[in-house]
Parts: C-alpha cells; structure tokens; sequence
C-alpha cells in the first residue's frame, strides 16, 4: 500500500484567474488527435462514478464514422450525499462550457448539451447567461460549435447515460440496453460523448496545465485530484479538491469529529468502510471508488437506519423496468425491516445477501446492480446492528 498523506489542491476552484476563452483559443489552434492524445496521457479517469478513461471515450467517438455527434454534460447529479457539481457550476460553469467545446472540437461534434438536474433549475437563468456568451465567444473563434441546456425532472434513474438520452429525446427515462455504448449510439442514435461536470472542468484544467502536472498528481490508477461532497458527522462539511490515493484513514484524521465509526464512499450507491479498515482502504480507482461523496458516520448513528434510508431510496427511484432490481429493491427493504421486528431470524440477512448479489448480477444498469455495495458492507460490518 503506498503511503500517501492527504493534500488540497485548488484547481477547479483556483482563485488564480483561469481564462477559460484564452484556453480554448489555444485548443483550437491544435491538432485534435494531439488533444485526445493528451487528455489519455493525463491519465484521467470520468468523475461521475464509473471511471471510465475520458481519453478513451473520445478517440471511440472520433473514430466512429458519422457527420453527426454530440457531447454531453452530465449534470443530474442525484447520488445521495453529492453536491459537489452544484458548486462547479455554480461557482465556475465556464470550465465546464470549454470541456464541452475541446471535446466538442476533439471529436468532431458541433452540438452539445448541459443536462441539468431538475432541483437545479434555479441556475438555469445564470448559466443560460454566461452560454449566450460562451456560444457568441466561440463561433467568433471559427469553430461552429453550441452549447445548451435541457432540464431534468429529478429522476436518479435520468443521471444513468443511456436512461438520460431517452429523457433528452422527450421519453421515459429508462436505461438501454448495452451494446451499443454511447461512443457508439448515444443521443438520438448518433456517436456521443457524456461527461461528468467535474471530468469535463479536469479537461480546461488540462489543457491550460498540461497533462503532466495532472498526472504527476495521485496514484497509478487514479491520477489528478477529485472534488469530494464532505457530509454526516463532521466539523467541516464542505466541498474538498483532495489529491487522489489518500487512505480512509488519512481521510477522517482530517475530516472526522474524533468518533467516526464508519465512512460511505461514493453515495448511497457506494461500499460503507467500518472503522477497523480505514487504515487499509484507499480512496481511488484501487481501492474504492467514488464520484465524490464521502458521508461521515459516528457512534450516535444507527446504520440500520442508514440502510434502511437508502434501501428507501432505491426503491423509490427504481425505474421499474427490470425485474431484478424492481423487486429486488422491495425485498431488501422489507427483509431488513422484518429482521429488525424480529419477524425474520438473523440468518435471513444472509438469504438476503445472495439477493443483493444476485441483483448485482442480473440487474439491467448500474442502480440495481450498486445496490449490493452499501447492502453488503453494511450488514457484514455491522451485522448486530441489524439485528437488535
Ligand atoms: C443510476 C445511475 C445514476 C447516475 N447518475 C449520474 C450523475 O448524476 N452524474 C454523472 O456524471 N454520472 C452519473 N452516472 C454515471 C453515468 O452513467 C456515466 O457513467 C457518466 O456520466 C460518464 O461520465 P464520466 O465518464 O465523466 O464519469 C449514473 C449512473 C447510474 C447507474
């Protein structure tokens, strides 16, 4: 394990005045397999949970043979515990515009979308501001490329890409099925890039840093800094830019209130680490993952109830449509709920468990199959929890 000390870093927020259009003017000037080039070198991996390799992601869409692609922002934000792209865009839209733009030049596209959340429509008016500018601003450069923005409804299920194109497209929100993956067949049936707010405002940082300086940043697997939604039992709730690779440990010496007992990476979606593997966990692509959220648990909190509530949530926002998760989301609630009325003996927790796998198996996208994460970590570290 590499011991790796936790380290700020101020580049999404940078006060330093970023001229966003003067990096983009520069982009433009470049080759866009140059660009694409650069952004796999980085070593950057997409901030929206999955991590696929940004780099990667484009050349597929470059290389894919259609006079019509698009780039999307990923802006849905529903991951229970994260708020740390509500900051970005509140605080600096511009980065994340000429992401979209570089990407846009890099692939070949000539259209792109902000999919915004739907409980942050009260930024609508100011970001459609700064995009009338944005949009003037860029076909002044010569590069035919625009920028705007359609609303979600607050649907978690809509921040899944596939399930998000068909709510662009004015249907259900529902995942696809996949193959194809986006790159291939995203928005209306042609090439698309989705991005996360966050990897598309690491792109700007990029191409006005170079890939180095974000390279040399965090670990093998996950290079550069991330932005972290800090909330739950801590002095300092907060949005953090931390390097990558620090342990869990490092973590709440830093952030905790001197009783955390348990730390959820990565949302309600994410793996629950209990006190006695914190020293062990990194926070990464190696170890666990996570699309910023850190929720911080102490010795007063029930995780019973910290289950319960997700398990709530799941099955609230299951869209219904594959049966695995559908019903598998009820089961586990109403399981756990029955082991705590003592209606169920606590070997059922385990029945329980191979659902949760199951699921993660057979479930059609990511809301169904995650479910196991928190499920598992949960009953398995505090199992008596549960019972009593
Ligand atoms: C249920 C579900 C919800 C998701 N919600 C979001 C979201 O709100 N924002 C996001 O960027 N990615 C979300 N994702 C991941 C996206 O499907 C996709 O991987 C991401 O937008 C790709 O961008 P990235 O490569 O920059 O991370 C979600 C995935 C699932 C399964």
């Amino acid at each position: 394990m590499k011991d790796k000390k936790l380290k700020k870093v101020d580049l999404i927020f940078e006060n330093v005045e970023c001229n966003a259009y003067e990096v983009l003017e520069n982009t433009l000037k470049r080759d866009p397999d140059e660009i694409i080039l650069d952004i796999i070198d980085s070593g950057l991996k997409g901030r929206g949970g999955a991590g696929f390799p940004t780099g990667l992601k484009w050349k597929f869409t470059k290389n894919e043979d259609s006079a019509v692609k698009y780039v999307i922002c990923n802006a849905d934000e529903g991951e229970p515990g994260t708020f740390k792209d509500r900051e970005i865009l509140s605080r600096v839209p511009l980065k994340i515009f000429v992401g979209m733009a570089i990407c846009g030049y890099a692939i070949g596209a000539k259209e792109g979308f902000l999919y915004l959340r739907g409980e942050y429509n009260f930024l609508l008016k100011e970001l459609n501001v700064i995009l009338n500018d944005f949009n003037a601003r860029i076909k002044s450069m010569g590069f035919d490329f625009t920028v705007s923005i359609k609303s979600g409804s607050g649907a978690y299920i809509c921040g899944e890409e596939s399930a998000l194109f068909e709510s662009m497209e004015g249907k259900r929100g529902e995942p696809r099925n996949k193959p194809p993956y986006p790159t291939v067949s995203g928005y209306n049936g042609k090439p698309t890039v989705i991005n996360n707010v966050e990897t598309l405002c690491h792109v700007t940082m990029i191409s006005r840093l170079g890939a180095k300086q974000f390279k040399d940043m965090g670990t093998t697997d996950s290079r550069g800094s991330k932005v972290f939604s800090v909330s739950g039992d801590t002095p300092i709730a907060g949005i953090y830019e931390l390097e990558l690779g620090m342990t869990v440990q490092e973590f709440v010496d830093e952030f905790g209130d001197g009783d955390t007992k348990s730390v959820q990476v990565g949302g309600a979606s994410g793996h629950c680490v209990p006190r006695k593997n914190f020293k062990d966990t990194i926070i990464g692509f190696e170890g666990i993952p996570t699309g910023g959220s850190m929720m911080l648990f102490n010795s007063s909190r029930s995780m019973y109830n910290v289950l319960h509530d997700y398990l709530e949530f799941f099955a609230e926002e299951s869209c219904g449509q594959c049966t695995p998760c559908r019903v598998g989301c009820q089961q586990l609630l109403k399981g756990v709920e029955a082991v705590k009325r003592k209606e169920r003996p606590p070997q059922y927790l385990d029945d329980l468990k191979k659902l949760a796998g199951t699921m993660k198996l057979a479930s059609k996208c990511g809301l169904g199959q995650s479910v196991a994460n928190p499920f598992i970590s949960i009953v398995d570290n505090f199992r008596e929890e549960m019972i009593y």
